[in-house]
């Protein structure tokens, strides 16, 4: 199939330039962020996570549930496919796009486990049938077929039926600590303003690159 003719100009927004950005990439990130509740992208909050080992990259969505000055913190299952790799490299990546405000943002850094204490505060607001949803997840595991998925999500709210549901020891949160970001602004003729962020002699240095 032949898409070539697939093609959208980025007209729609004012250039980016050195001044509107923030000194703190943290603090663009949530202006940025900001803009997109306000505009109304779809899930704003899912970001594109990157790993990579064994000299093989990997990538999934997941959502972004805090940030803060330190650090981007998501959920997952610790036995998932995703969790091994960081524990082998705990480099990773995280691309939110944007596409709606032509718009990307890039981050890298270092992903660590929170504390169990941090990670049982945001179970215990989730849903109780999320809640019973990550107990019967064995996630990137090979299974048969969606009955035992199910009839395992039964077994669980049976077992759970009676107050608070426990947080799973194999599941929790990662803070990625950034030392990287790119925000991404779309712009007539491809001539795309891109601006990074580089934690170098202890300050951020921000440089346009080439689009
Ligand atoms: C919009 C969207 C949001 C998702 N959010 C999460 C999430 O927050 N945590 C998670 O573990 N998986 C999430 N997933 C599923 C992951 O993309 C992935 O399938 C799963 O985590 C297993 O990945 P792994 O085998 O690489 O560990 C989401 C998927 C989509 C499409």
């Amino acid at each position: 199939m032949d898409i070539a003719h697939v093609r959208n100009e980025f007209t729609a927004h004012p250039p980016l330039m050195r001044e509107d950005l923030l000194e703190k990439p943290v603090a663009q990130f949530e202006r940025w962020f900001n803009e997109a509740l306000s505009a109304g992208v779809v899930e704003p909050n899912a970001f594109v996570l990157g790993t990579c080992v064994a000299k093989r990259s990997f990538q999934r969505t997941v959502l972004l549930k805090y940030f803060d000055e330190n650090g981007f913190v998501f959920f997952t299952n610790y036995h998932s496919q995703k969790a091994q790799q960081i524990t082998q490299n705990p480099q990773v990546s995280m691309l939110f796009p944007w596409f709606s405000l032509q718009r990307q943002v890039r981050i890298e850094g270092r992903a660590e486990k929170i504390s169990s204490a941090q990670s049982l505060r945001y179970f215990l607001s989730r849903p109780k049938d999320s809640q019973i949803g990550a107990w019967s997840s064995p996630q990137s595991k090979v299974i048969d077929n969606r009955a035992l998925l199910l009839n395992q999500w039964q077994n669980m709210k049976q077992r759970f039926a009676q107050g608070e549901i426990p947080l799973p020891d194999f599941w929790g949160g990662y803070r990625i600590h950034a030392d990287y970001y790119e925000f991404w602004q779309g712009q007539p003729n491809r001539l795309h303003d891109r601006f990074r962020y580089r934690f170098d002699n202890q300050i951020w240095q921000i440089e346009r690159l080439a689009p």
